[in-house]
């Protein structure tokens, strides 16, 4: 039997629906059977089995965050307190991680795993994308994969991350290891396929070959491109018609243009740039162009090491020019279509019930303050979390 739960006395309730201009307020939502049943205004809420009453807070989607890194063991803080005095980040880091990852269990794996999703939904993060990328063998690889699908439907093979220390004579020996062995292991693990296209990690021809041949297995693709300085990553990814290309970083005219007539999400994720101190993407500029923006934490052990989609808004409105609503939207229905995802990011009626109650009168709040555990509680597929 499902019961029906009124959540009422939302002070302001942002549900993405395009046919309203903006959040409502004073409103209400029914949730039926994990999915949103109803939104409207409070007075007018039909009757539900149980309510809860928000006392006037704000209501958002949970968030999407579509760029993650959970898979890994170790630690290099050691690393981040170096860059702070001076040493440049580098895609070479990743091998450090690389061989924690490949010493752990698969207990150890799950159990960090675990840890940090469970991280992200304190903060209110409803749907996670995971990667793999730092086993670099194909059991490696696989047995992350494996365990990341217990967890999540968004999984994504990144088997081309870096070239692992036992291939760095071999670089397309590795490309070759990757779109054969090692994607036969993980293709029925995983929904997406990524390569990291960027100087120190692989070329555009690598990349092109990596993303053909998961297409040629059923993955969909996404790309890592112009993170660490211009390149060609995010034309190619245009031109392949990926649904997201990552970082996005530096760009050139011309990538924004082919960012915008493509449809291909540029998904931006300023926790890395406060993390390794480089210059904030450009949301203005692209959002200006017609590009979809979403925002991602990209968490992971190197590059940033945070979960808050909170923290990803604040930088993003505070460095990046994007106004609360457009980052609020960015990290929700953005993140959602970054994944291809309709049921996520928005509260419409047919929605999951992924929904986030702040302990603020307004979304704008994240933004405003910054570092606030504002997430007050949280629904996942209408159940309450813990
Ligand atoms: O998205 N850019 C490539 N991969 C990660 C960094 C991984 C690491 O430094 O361990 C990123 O930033
Ligand atoms: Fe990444």
């Amino acid at each position: 039997m499902t019961t029906s739960l009124l959540l009422t006395g939302i002070g302001e309730l942002t549900t993405h629906d395009p046919s309203q201009d903006g959040p409502l307020t004073d409103a209400a939502l029914v949730i039926e059977g994990g999915r949103v049943a109803w939104t409207g205004r409070r007075t007018e809420a039909p009757a539900a089995d149980a309510s809860y009453d928000v006392g006037g807070r704000a209501v958002i989607p949970g968030f999407v965050d579509s760029h993650s890194h959970l898979l890994f063991a170790g630690d290099r803080s050691e690393e981040f307190a170096a860059r702070m005095t001076g040493t440049p980040y580098s895609a070479g880091g990743i091998r450090t991680t690389v061989a924690a990852t490949r010493a752990a269990s698969d207990e150890q794996l799950a159990a960090n795993l675990a840890r940090l999703v469970a991280e992200m939904q304190r903060q209110g993060t409803t749907t996670v994308e995971v990667k793999s990328g730092y086993g670099l063998t194909v059991s490696d690889e696989a047995r992350g994969l494996a365990i990341a699908s217990q967890g999540t439907d968004e999984t994504t093979f990144l088997g081309a991350h870096v070239v692992p220390p036992e291939y760095v004579d071999d670089p397309d020996g590795y490309v070759a290891l990757v779109t054969g062995p090692m994607l036969e292991a993980c293709a029925p693990h995983a929904r997406w396929i990524d390569a990291f296209c960027e100087r120190g990690a692989f070329s555009v021809d690598q990349a092109r070959t990596v993303l053909s041949a998961g297409a040629a297995s059923g993955l969909r693709g996404r790309l890592h491109a112009n993170q660490l300085g211009p390149g060609p990553g995010v034309q190619l990814a245009c031109e392949l018609g990926l649904t997201a290309v990552d970082h996005c970083t530096y760009l050139s005219d011309d990538d924004v243009a082919a960012l915008a007539s493509s449809g291909t999400v540029a998904t931006l994720l300023p926790g890395v740039e406060f993390s390794t101190r480089s210059p904030y993407p450009d949301a203005r500029r692209l959002l200006d162009a017609g590009v979809q923006v979403a925002l991602a934490s990209d968490c992971n052990p190197g590059s940033c090491y945070t979960s808050s989609m909170p923290l990803c808004i604040a930088l993003a409105v505070r460095e990046m020019g994007m106004s609360p609503a457009e980052a609020v939207f960015a990290a929700t229905a953005g993140g959602a279509r970054a994944l291809g995802r309709e049921d996520v990011g928005h509260l419409v009626p047919g929605a999951r019930a992924d929904v986030v109650v702040l302990d603020a009168p307004s979304y704008i709040h994240l933004a405003y303050r910054p570092g606030v555990p504002l997430v007050q509680r949280v629904w996942t597929r209408g159940r309450p979390l813990g």
